[in-house]
């Protein structure tokens, strides 16, 4: 299959997204968070191809993207009032409700769940992609299964050229990690975040005005959410940046890729080492940390040594995305 690249900036590279997608076609589309490989949600053929296109197996469920919160009733059979003030504050945004499935969502979308995972988009190009199309989009990320989620257009061509119909270009993702993702499916016995995401577990306290629980690591009750996911090829392993000022003072072979923040690390291995640099703040480090880590993969090394940045609450999401990147 010749993959399509549409410029999202063109009407025409609109038009023949949406067309695809109607045609059943799966199309990889950008979202604020990651690239998602979208197909009609009500169609089964069409969502089968997403996970043929990703090598991902059939019990893993995927999220629904909509164009606005008043269409969560043709999905969820029903939707409990934390669920319409997480939407009212959150979405458009990052944030993905698990909820009871609408019985006739395809058994497909859900992996033969009995919830469904919801969420309404930001990025402008999918808002009025899903407005056009009259549809929600099942969307996973646009990677082959469990590798890198892609931040930009070329990353996605990189993992699944010539396995799907499109991709639209809409530019780098404004968050770069997946979505916050919060279990509503029994909000009497307690709320939880199963995914740590762009959306912190405060500022959902804050709304909700209750305690939610949060995943200590990952949570492996969900199929899908496993713990070796989010890889680059190139092995990775993670470091204090004690433990690597002393191998940089020691010096790092040519085949060891440096992934460093802080400003001391930086100071310690310029002139001595290459090393690839993050920002040392959660949100920008998030933003970029995929798209490093891919381009970390192009150089060759035969493995990557990441500054494991502080386990404060800010960091919650890249250090889970790191465990699990730098899990074996
Ligand atoms: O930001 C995001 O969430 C991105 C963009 C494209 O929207 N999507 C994304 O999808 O990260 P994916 O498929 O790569 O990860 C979604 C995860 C699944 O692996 C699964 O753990 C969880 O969401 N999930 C989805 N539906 C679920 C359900 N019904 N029950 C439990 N977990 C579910
Ligand atoms: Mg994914």
């Amino acid at each position: 299959m010749k993959t399509e690249w549409l410029d999202g900036l063109s009407d025409s590279g609109l038009q023949r997204a949406v067309q695809l997608l109607q045609a059943g076609e799966c199309v990889a589309v950008p979202t604020e968070t990651v690239y998602g490989l979208a197909a009609d949600a009500r169609n089964a053929a069409a969502v089968r191809a997403i996970f043929a296109a990703k090598g991902r197996p059939a019990n893993h469920p995927l999220i629904v993207h909509l164009a606005s919160a008043e269409q969560l009733p043709q999905w969820a059979a029903s939707v409990p009032p934390q669920a319409w003030q997480l939407a009212q504050a959150f979405w458009p945004g990052p944030l993905t409700l698990l909820l009871p499935k609408a019985a006739d969502v395809p058994e497909e979308v859900t992996g033969g769940l009995p919830s469904i995972g919801l969420r309404v988009p930001a990025h402008p190009l999918l808002q009025t992609l899903l407005r056009q199309l009259g549809s929600g989009v099942a969307a996973p990320s646009a990677n082959p299964y469990k590798a890198l989620s892609p931040t930009s257009a070329a990353q996605v061509m990189a993992g699944l050229d010539g396995r799907i119909a499109a991709v639209l270009d809409g530019g780098a993702c404004e968050f770069g990690l997946e979505s916050t993702i919060v279990d509503l499916t029994q909000p009497d016995q307690g709320i939880r975040i199963l995914r740590a995401g762009p959306i912190s577990r405060i500022a959902i306290e804050q709304v909700l005005g209750r305690p939610v629980e949060v995943p200590q690591q990952h949570n492996e009750a969900v199929p899908g959410n496993v713990q070796a996911h989010y890889q680059p090829r190139t092995p990775l392993h993670l470091f204090s940046s004690d433990e690597l000022a002393d191998f940089i003072k020691d010096g790092v072979g040519d085949d060891t890729g440096l992934l460093l923040w802080s400003p001391r690390l930086i100071g310690l291995a310029c002139g001595r080492e290459r090393a690839l640099i993050l920002p040392d703040n959660a949100p920008a480090f998030a933003q970029t940390l995929y798209q490093t880590l891919h381009e970390a993969d192009q150089l060759g090394y035969r493995q990557l040594w990441l500054e494991q940045p502080p386990g404060t609450e800010d960091w919650l999401a890249v250090n889970d995305r790191l465990s699990r990147a730098a899990s074996q």
